[in-house]
């Protein structure tokens, strides 16, 4: 952004630097009822789309309800950074769901596809821990990412436990076997197939969870069993700072839109250190303004999909001071322990904060 930027003009170049059309060089049919879309990165971009195993791209998708209006939807990558070039996101068709019905039946190989930098915090932050990976359906997704991360980039033991309604439904099922070939002393797999054992219920997740206390624990899968595994994870004692949830969401907003966004300054401003894609901001931070408004305000490219603290793409860590979150549906305790906030949620209560997106 240069200094004579209009407001509209600033909006614009925001959403520019976040939002990048991307070819489509392969499409997997992972299922009947999923596929895999490899998106390919021109390396003029590549740095906007590093990401952690287990995040999330925000996709446009156009005029898949019919009417002509795009859709945004997130959806998490399978692909590992350690391993793969291109970037994967994995898609299920839903029950009624227009974006996801669009994608599994027409994304052909050449499409271009506008898509939003990588975001969320369902990510582990080493990979020094044991990790037991729980998840039901799609939700294998962002866990295979993880799974594929740490086996290859560190030295410690993965459990899956992996839900699904019959065994012809269970995406990546031949990929998985292939990793408890490759590295048989520290990947082990459950399944669970309804067909054979019906829903997995609290005693059922007990019996398979009993033995990994010891774990850190990422949840992904339909709301009913993330509950039962998250009330089991408690009964067992895994420690709420180490387990990590995801959950997804519908964008009620548009974050493809340009936004421009206004703060008013006043005597009682708190101050606020940033840094954000290794570079150090300074600014004022009046006390009824979300950290988010005052970086895009001041013509920062801060990341954001919902502002509505739903998604987590803002997230950011306090490194020092006090802020409060209005409002909070994605973070986990996990994440507040490490002083994770959300940016589009978050107003200062301490007079000085230091915080940083390089998590
Ligand atoms: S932008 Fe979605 S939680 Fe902040």
């Amino acid at each position: 952004m240069s200094t004579s930027d209009t407001p509209q003009q600033a909006a614009a170049s925001r959403l520019e630097s976040r939002a990048h059309e991307l070819e489509v060089v392969d499409v997997i049919r992972e299922t009947p009822d999923s596929v895999s879309i490899v998106f390919e990165v021109p390396d003029r971009i590549l740095s906007r789309f590093r990401y952690h195993p287990g995040q999330f791209l925000t996709l446009k998708i156009p005029g898949a309800d019919g009417s002509g209006t795009a859709v945004a939807r997130c959806y998490s990558m399978s692909s590992s950074p350690h391993l793969d070039d291109d970037l994967i996101v994995t898609v299920k068709r839903v029950n009624g769901g227009v974006a996801s019905g669009w994608l599994c039946d027409n994304v052909t190989v050449g499409e271009r596809i506008t898509v939003l930098s990588p975001s969320g915090s369902f990510y582990p932050r080493s990979y020094a821990n044991d990790l037991l990976l729980v998840g039901a359906g799609s939700g294998i997704t962002p866990l295979m990412s993880i799974a594929k991360s740490t086996l290859i980039g560190g030295l410690s033991s993965v459990h899956l436990i992996y839900a699904n309604r019959d065994a012809d439904s269970a995406i990546f099922s031949a990929e998985i076997d292939e990793m408890v070939a490759e590295f048989p002393d520290r990947f082990a797999v459950t399944h669970w197939f309804e067909s054979e054992r019906g829903l997995p219920d609290a005693a059922a997740m007990a019996d398979l969870m009993r033995d990994e206390a010891d774990r850190e624990l990422f949840i992904c899968g339909p709301p009913p069993f993330m509950a039962v595994v998250e009330e089991t994870a408690e009964q067992i004692g895994i420690p709420a700072a180490l387990t990590h949830t995801e959950r997804y969401i519908s964008l009620s907003g548009d974050p493809f839109s340009d936004i421009e966004v206004s703060v008013s300054s006043g005597d009682d401003d708190a101050s606020v250190a940033v840094t954000l894609a290794g570079t150090s901001i300074d600014l004022a931070w009046p006390r009824s303004a979300t950290l988010l408004d005052v970086l895009l305000a001041a013509g920062h490219d801060a990341p954001f999909s919902c502002r509505e603290g739903e998604c987590s793409s803002c997230a950011c860590r306090v490194v020092s001071g006090e802020v409060h979150m209005r409002k909070n549906d994605t973070l986990v305790d996990s994440d507040l322990a490490m002083g994770l906030t959300l940016a589009c949620q978050a107003v200062p209560v301490s007079d000085e904060v230091t915080v940083t997106f390089d998590t």
